[in-house]
């Protein structure tokens, strides 16, 4: 990875930060995101020390405001020459239904709509450093379909659902976005990790917090395919897949409603003003 340059939203705690970790080993530049500037220089502190790599940096970025996404890619892109990883990482559970900065449930916004709109403010970044990859965490709870009537859980909000809609909207942006950029060398694929004992839980009441702290892997075990997926010449070609333990999975039948796809891109663009 010596000469390319990641971005990783995310990457203060949990599966993010031992994949920032990872690709710095392997001596990719690391620009992480944070939402908290003394938390995002401490990890920096530490993602330094232990890979003795000084090419991390780190930049603000509330995934809760469309407007913190676009000063953050405009921050990145005038600092950076190029972008050859994008790791659409930072997620959360919400077991209370909260909004964003935009209005937005909060959950819908951050999985799902602010990878949506920074992928896209950095596709011309990307495409002019192909060949290129993205990489989209999502989740094996990803479930039911798209709830066209009610995108936001208005009505019948469970942190649950939520989660696994917004990571269902993912495998589909996912699946859309190879069939848009086919033919530029870039590669987009999404990443389930499997269970983690990470800070996920932390919003989602104290059975969950406990439930993946007592049960999940370790996050550097979890951050070994999205490692894989950003590094490996092996899946260099491999593009609109779903990912589990370095493998491409079939995944359930929803996950390839490609008419789903394209009606909820056409609605994101609204949502975040492209
Ligand atoms: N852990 C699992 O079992 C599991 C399973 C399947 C999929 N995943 C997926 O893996 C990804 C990483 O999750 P994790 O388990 O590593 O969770 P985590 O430890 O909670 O890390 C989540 C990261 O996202 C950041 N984040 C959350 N909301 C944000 C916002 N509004 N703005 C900016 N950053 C924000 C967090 O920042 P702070 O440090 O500031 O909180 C943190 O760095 C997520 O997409 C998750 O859905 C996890």
């Amino acid at each position: 990875m010596q000469g390319k340059i990641v971005l990783i939203t995310g990457a203060t705690s949990g599966i993010g930060k031992e994949t920032a970790k990872g690709l710095a080993m392997l001596g990719a530049t690391v620009v992480i995101t944070t939402r908290d500037v003394q938390r995002g220089e401490q990890t920096r502190q530490e993602l330094i020390e232990a890979t003795k790599n000084t090419n991390i940096d780190v930049l603000f970025c509330n995934l809760s405001s469309f407007s913190s996404i676009r000063d953050c890619c405009r921050e990145f892109l005038k600092k950076y020459p190029a972008l050859h990883v994008l790791i659409n990482n930072a997620g959360i559970v919400d077991y209370h239904r909260r909004e964003s900065k935009d209005g937005i449930e909060n959950t819908f916004a951050v999985n799902y709509l602010a990878p949506f709109l920074m992928t896209n403010r950095l596709l011309d970044a990307l495409k002019k450093s192909a060949p290129a990859r993205i990489i989209n965490l999502t989740s094996g709870l990803h479930s039911g379909t798209i709830h066209f009537n009610d995108l936001e859980f208005k009505h019948g909000y469970s942190g649950m659902k939520v989660y696994g809609h917004s990571k269902l909207a993912s495998i589909l942006f996912t699946r859309l976005l190879a069939e848009k950029i086919k033919g530029t060398n870039i590669t987009v694929n999404c990443v389930n990790p499997g269970m983690s004992a990470t800070n996920l839980g932390r919003d989602a009441g104290w059975f969950s917090a406990k439930f993946f702290k007592l049960l999940g892997k370790e996050p550097s075990i979890a951050a070994q395919t999205p490692i894989y997926l950003a590094s490996l010449p092996e899946v260099e070609t491999i593009t609109g897949e779903y990912f589990e333990k370095k493998s491409v999975k079939q995944t359930k039948t929803e996950t390839y409603d490609m008419d789903a796809a394209k009606k909820l891109w056409e609605i994101s663009k609204k949502y975040v003003g492209l």
